[in-house]
């Protein structure tokens, strides 16, 4: 028996107990996330429920660092003024965006994708980094230690980084935030009207994770009246959907969850997917990260 069932729907008692009831004894999620699985539910069920992580790290960090680059240097606009046949000669102050070399990137949830798109920030265009996790990334420490001291030692300016010890502190102080925890009761609305407002002005706010961590009502208001705030969004809270007003901002840069979207990686999502479900019958483990 198979399904196909799109991640952005919610999977719970209906479809476990008709899946039992078929003798389906695994359920595959084909992403890292499963905010969208009622993990409850299969248990009740006797259904166990794998996800695919790993294939998409480095994808989804690069789809973070397109939408970064791209809202830095305002790239969308520009293809759009471009396209509109409105460009008539070079202008010293046409489109100008943001130099990220020297800047602060701020991650919150420092996991495998949140510390690879860390990664790419500080080596690829040496920004400084401020982080924010609830679990120690000694990984990322270890690499922005090294890395800085390697700049040290080769006599180029060191890149600066700091372990926050709260979340506003990363807000405050980061020129660039990029989100990357998991969803769950506790950062549903993390990034909400009040924490918006502690964000630099001309801040770039990042969202490749869920849409509901942010409240997208209140950053309708904020890049409203705040029109050197720049967002680059991969992800809505009421999928898919957007809430009114966002797509007319030009400060905000959309696109509709392809994070993941890679040929490799979705091959080896599919893959994992599938090893999940056909591992099961043969009694191999289903991988799952909430069982680690
Ligand atoms: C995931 O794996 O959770 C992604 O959002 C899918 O692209």
């Amino acid at each position: 028996m198979e399904f196909l069932l799109q991640l952005t729907e919610d999977w719970g008692e209906e479809l476990f107990s008709a899946l039992s009831k078929a003798g389906g004894k695994a359920f595959s999620n084909m992403a890292v996330g499963y905010n969208n699985v009622d993990v409850d539910a299969a248990n009740k069920y006797g259904v166990a429920v794998g996800n695919t992580p790993g294939v998409l790290t480095e994808t989804t960090a690069e789809l973070a660092a397109s939408l970064t680059l791209a809202a830095a240097r305002r790239i969308v606009e520009a293809d759009e003024f471009m396209r509109a046949g409105l460009y008539d000669g070079w202008l010293p102050h046409l489109f100008v965006g943001n130099l990220l070399k020297g800047q602060t990137v701020g991650v919150i949830g420092a996991g495998r994708i949140g510390s690879a798109y860390a990664r790419m920030m500080v080596e690829g265009f040496k920004m400084n980094l401020i982080y924010y996790d609830l679990y120690q990334s000694t990984r990322l420490e270890k690499f922005v230690t090294a890395y800085a001291a390697f700049l040290k030692a080769n006599g180029e300016t060191p890149v600066t980084w700091k372990r926050a010890a709260t979340m506003d502190e990363v807000l405050q102080e980061a020129d660039i935030i990029s989100l990357h925890p998991v969803l769950d009761k506790t950062t549903y609305h993390l990034v909400n009207k009040e924490r918006l407002a502690k964000m630099k002005k001309e801040a770039i706010l990042i969202n490749c994770s869920r849409g509901p961590v942010i409240d997208e009502a209140a950053l309708v208001e904020h890049l409203k009246h705040n029109p050197m705030f720049r967002v680059g969004l991969d992800v809505f809270e009421e999928e898919p959907y957007m809430k009114p007003g966002l797509a007319e901002l030009k400060n905000a840069i959309v696109v509709p969850h392809i994070a993941s979207a890679s040929k490799w990686t979705r091959e080896g999502m599919a893959t994992l997917a599938a090893l999940n479900v056909l591992g099961k019958v043969k009694g191999y483990p289903v991988w799952f990260d909430a069982n680690k």
